[in-house]
């Protein structure tokens, strides 16, 4: 996150408005709850582009109907995944984005995405993890039998779902539920959670504790 934090990890000073990009590979409703948040001025970000993998992903009409650039970028165009990875590092980086917001990005990203934007790409994960990561997080809890369910903003490491912690929300777990019945009462906390993380990674100050993630004042 240039202006944010440095390679090192050092706390130095986080105030500044982020250029976001935001990945999508679907619906876009976490792409949706960051926008909103930006027009009502809870958060102050721009959103530079919208890039998604998939050209039929509903975010991408939702990002034109707000008038953000779009972009598609295919991966089964490309013979590899490192291919793929940097050719979204270009776009990306052709917009100057300061920050990278995976929402419901479904591609995993290999470590030249990642060290090309060094604690500056977050992902957002209906589970609280790291219980569950990976895909169908709903149904794992409901298999599991958990109590307490929930959604994680967290940094985006190579390893999968597994980066440091930023902000984390829970919601019960009822006997009734369904996959769908939970996802809808964890998307209902992702989308208060995920602008309300990057406001807090950005205007206030906060350092790595090993991998934890310490702000200097309460929310
Ligand atoms: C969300 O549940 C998010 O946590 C997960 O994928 C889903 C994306 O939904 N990573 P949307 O596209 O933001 O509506």
């Amino acid at each position: 996150m240039s202006g944010g934090i440095d390679r090192t990890g050092e706390a130095v000073e986080n105030r500044y408005v982020p250029k976001v990009a935001v990945l999508i590979s679907g619906r876009g409703s976490n792409l949706a709850a960051i926008a909103d948040a930006i027009a009502d001025g809870t958060l102050r970000a721009t959103i530079v582009v919208v890039i998604s993998n998939r050209a039929d992903a509903p975010g991408l009409d939702f990002a034109r109907t707000r008038g953000i650039e779009t972009r598609v970028i295919g991966h089964k165009e490309f013979g590899s995944r490192d291919a793929f990875d940097a050719a979204l590092v270009d776009a990306v980086r052709a917009r100057e984005a300061t920050l990278v917001c995976l929402a419901g990005f479904m591609r995993r990203l290999g470590p030249g995405f990642c060290a090309a934007f060094p604690n500056a790409i977050l992902n957002i994960h209906p589970s609280l993890l790291p219980a569950f990561p990976g895909e169908h997080a709903q149904q794992q809890a409901l298999d599991h039998g958990v109590k307490v369910a929930g959604a994680t903003v967290h940094f985006v490491t190579p390893e999968l779902d597994a980066g440091p912690i930023v902000m984390q929300a829970s919601v019960p777990v009822e006997d009734t539920d369904t996959p769908e019945s939970l996802a809808a009462r964890i998307l209902t906390q992702e989308h208060r959670l995920y602008p309300e993380a990057i406001r807090r990674l950005t205007e206030q100050s906060w350092h790595f504790e090993g991998r934890r993630v310490v702000f200097a004042h309460k929310p």
